[in-house]
């Protein structure tokens, strides 16, 4: 099997569900953390899925006002940095849907046309393979 991929969510971010309701953060969880539960739920419940995906939760990308945040990375493959998100199922959809074509894509570039249009619309960054010379294995 090829390298598995690592999707990183930030399980801290709530800025954008704060604006929605002030209130909220004295009452719920991040929105952050249930969008990483609900990612966890669905990448869990697809057999493609299985052994190709690690869900990692991480504190903030320094991307807040893009909330909520995710990337993608994996080994000899283009990384990618997302927000915009939430815990919606429209937004786990997109978000579980590209981390497939990303999976699949043998130098993590999915085509363009197979990203999903909130993906394509909020990806913040797209940062080159790490190199090889950096690498601790090679
Ligand atoms: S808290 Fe998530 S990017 Fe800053």
């Amino acid at each position: 099997m090829k390298n598995k991929a690592i999707l990183q969510i930030c399980s801290t971010c709530n800025s954008a569900a704060v604006k929605q309701n002030p209130e909220r953060l004295e009452t719920e969880s991040p929105e952050g953390e249930k969008l990483l539960c609900a990612v966890q739920a669905a990448v869990e419940a697809d057999p493609g899925m299985e052994g190709k995906l690690s869900i990692q939760a991480v504190r903030c990308m320094s991307s807040c006002k893009r909330s909520c945040v995710a990337a993608l990375l994996a080994k000899d493959k283009y990384q990618f940095v997302v927000g915009e998100l939430d815990s919606s199922a429209e937004r786990v959809y997109d978000l579980v849907a590209f981390a497939k074509s990303y999976v699949e894509a043998e130098d993590g570039l999915p085509q363009w046309r197979e990203r999903p249009q909130h993906i394509r619309k909020n990806t913040i960054a797209r940062l080159h393979p790490f190199p090889s010379e950096l690498s601790n294995d090679s």
